[in-house]
């Protein structure tokens, strides 16, 4: 590898646009090498935002065989999972993934097998694990229980259908918005509580007038049973026009934690009325881009914080959830 990291893109829409804004843009040891996108209108203008550096592709293979970058840059929608996966891990290279990794946990079973078979570096794009209110709280939660926690993401949906929201309103393409969107929250939830074992999921649907098209729950409410025997309650809507927005608090037996907002700034109450408040980073990105890149230069997947294995046991939850909701049952993942 030469003294810079060579990157190619599979799928360059908006998060890739936030990545280059934010963080890998901004790094002197990476090289741009090649951008990968259906619509190479995308492609472009990715392309156009690093000064013009590197290649346009339509068709991921390709890319990879004629730009030959030393790792890859995933960021496709949830629908598109899979065949550019099986191509990236085929040529043995690291790859860093935004979340979630898959819409099946067929389809992410099969590409984790392939990343642990190679023993590759991944990185999926869990961003808030980097923050150092999350640091914190894990850390204090090593002397306590866990007990209950609750969280997720509320908001009015979308107003217009273009762009994204053109898919995320499809349940076929997105999986709907615990699958899509609350993954950071139930990634949180493993994080800091750690493995779960139960899932049990209700549906909330027809609180406003949708297109045809819109075929996800209005809301969700998933309850979370975890194997310490804790529990967790995540909720997702995306038709609450007023409250809500990002949040999760959690409560151990000696310690209460608050994280507010898509930052996940955070307080923290403590016994003898000691109390801590650290705000959110505004600049993530730039944190995970740096520990993936890092870890390429390394060899070895130091200071990641998120691995593929993460970003299937989200996507087992949340296909989890998407089951229970159908059938009202309780769902086991042993
Ligand atoms: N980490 C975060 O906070 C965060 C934020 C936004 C989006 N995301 C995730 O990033 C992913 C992409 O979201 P986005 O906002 O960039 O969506 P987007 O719709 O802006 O871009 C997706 C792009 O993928 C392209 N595409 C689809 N299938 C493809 C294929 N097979 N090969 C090449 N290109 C293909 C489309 O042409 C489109 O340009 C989603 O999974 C989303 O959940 C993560």
């Amino acid at each position: 590898m030469s003294d810079k990291v060579k990157l190619g893109f599979i799928a360059c829409g908006g998060i890739i646009r936030s990545h280059l804004d934010q963080g890998l843009g901004r790094f002197p040891d990476v090289e741009f090498v090649g951008w990968c996108d259906l619509d190479p209108a995308v492609a472009e203008a990715r392309k156009a935002q690093v000064g013009g550096q590197g290649a346009v592709y339509t068709d991921a293979k390709q890319m990879l065989d004629e730009a030959k970058p030393d790792a890859v840059y995933i960021a496709l929608p949830p629908y598109g999972h899979g065949v550019p996966e099986a191509l990236v891990v085929e040529r043995r290279l690291p790859f860093f993934i935004e979340k979630p990794v898959a819409i099946d946990t067929a389809t992410a079973e099969r590409i984790a097998e392939g990343v642990e078979k190679h023993g590759l570096i991944t990185s999926v794009g869990y961003m808030t694990r980097y923050r150092r209110s999350v640091r914190r709280v894990r850390e204090l939660l090593q002397q306590q229980t866990p007990v209950l926690m609750h969280g997720g993401w509320l908001g009015g949906g979308p107003g217009s259908y273009d762009g994204i929201w053109r898919w995320w309103v499809q349940k076929d393409k997105s999986g709907g918005q615990f699958l899509e969107q609350t993954t950071h929250t139930i990634d949180l939830a493993r994080y800091l509580y750690g493995e779960v074992a139960r899932v049990y999921a209700v549906p909330v649907r027809d609180r406003r007038a949708r297109p045809e098209f819109f075929t996800i729950e209005d809301a969700s409410m998933v309850q979370l049973s975890f194997a310490n025997g804790a529990a967790a309650n995540l909720y997702s809507s995306c038709s609450t026009s007023i409250g809500g927005g990002v949040f999760m608090t959690l409560f151990a037996t000696d310690m209460k934690a608050e994280f507010t907002g898509w930052e996940h700034s955070v307080k923290i109450d403590l016994p003898a009325g000691e109390h801590i408040e650290i705000p959110g980073e505004a600049n993530v990105f730039a944190l995970e881009d740096r520990a993936f890149v890092d870890a390429v230069k390394a060899g070895r997947p130091q200071g990641i914080l998120a691995s593929y294995r993460d970003g299937l046991k989200a996507v087992q939850i949340s296909c989890a959830a998407n089951e229970s909701m159908v059938t009202g049952a309780p769902v086991d993942l042993s």
